[in-house]
């Protein structure tokens, strides 16, 4: 599972680490690869954000240890999932994807069976409650995903 925004400082590594934690929880089997990266390249190597790890920790998540990266052509061999957080994230992976691996990019809230919102909005020249709210659907996304991999099994 590759959960993928822009920036990989927001939003995609608060789904790898609060994915992470809720998986472990329900269903340590789901823990296998669960990884996040940008489709843009401007921050390789960074922390998430200051207000992402101040809203997560807020939550009870440590993204402390996470750093930027870029997403590579690998990737879409090496995960079966690759959930891209708002459709301009997964129109950039759509054009990068191999043919035969386009059905493995999806977008994460609708792939969770969640209609509203269908994108989980950029917080990023945001303030503090948009950085909560990113984590709040998140959460929700998460605790749908777990349910859904463990009805169908696919991972
Ligand atoms: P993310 O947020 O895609 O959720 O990590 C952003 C991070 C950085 C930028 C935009 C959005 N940026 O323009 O640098």
């Amino acid at each position: 599972m590759l959960f993928v925004c822009l920036g990989n400082i927001c939003r995609s590594p608060t789904a790898e680490g609060v994915f992470s934690a809720v998986a472990a929880r329900a269903a340590p089997s789901l823990l296998a690869r669960v990884d996040s990266a940008g489709t843009a390249g401007y921050h390789i190597g960074e922390p998430p954000d200051p207000r992402t790890q101040a809203a997560a920790a807020r939550h009870g998540y440590d993204l402390s240890a996470l750093r930027a990266r870029q997403v590579a052509l690998q990737d879409f061999a090496q995960f079966d999932l690759l959930l891209a957080m708002d459709r301009a994230n997964l129109a950039a992976l759509q054009r990068q994807a191999p043919k035969s691996t386009l059905s493995r990019v999806q977008l994460l809230l609708p792939y969770c069976g969640v209609d509203e919102p269908s994108e989980v909005p950029d917080p990023y020249y945001g303030s503090q409650p948009d950085f909560d709210r990113v984590v709040q659907i998140i959460e929700m996304a998460s605790t749908a995903l777990v349910a859904r991999l463990q009805s169908s099994r696919v991972v």
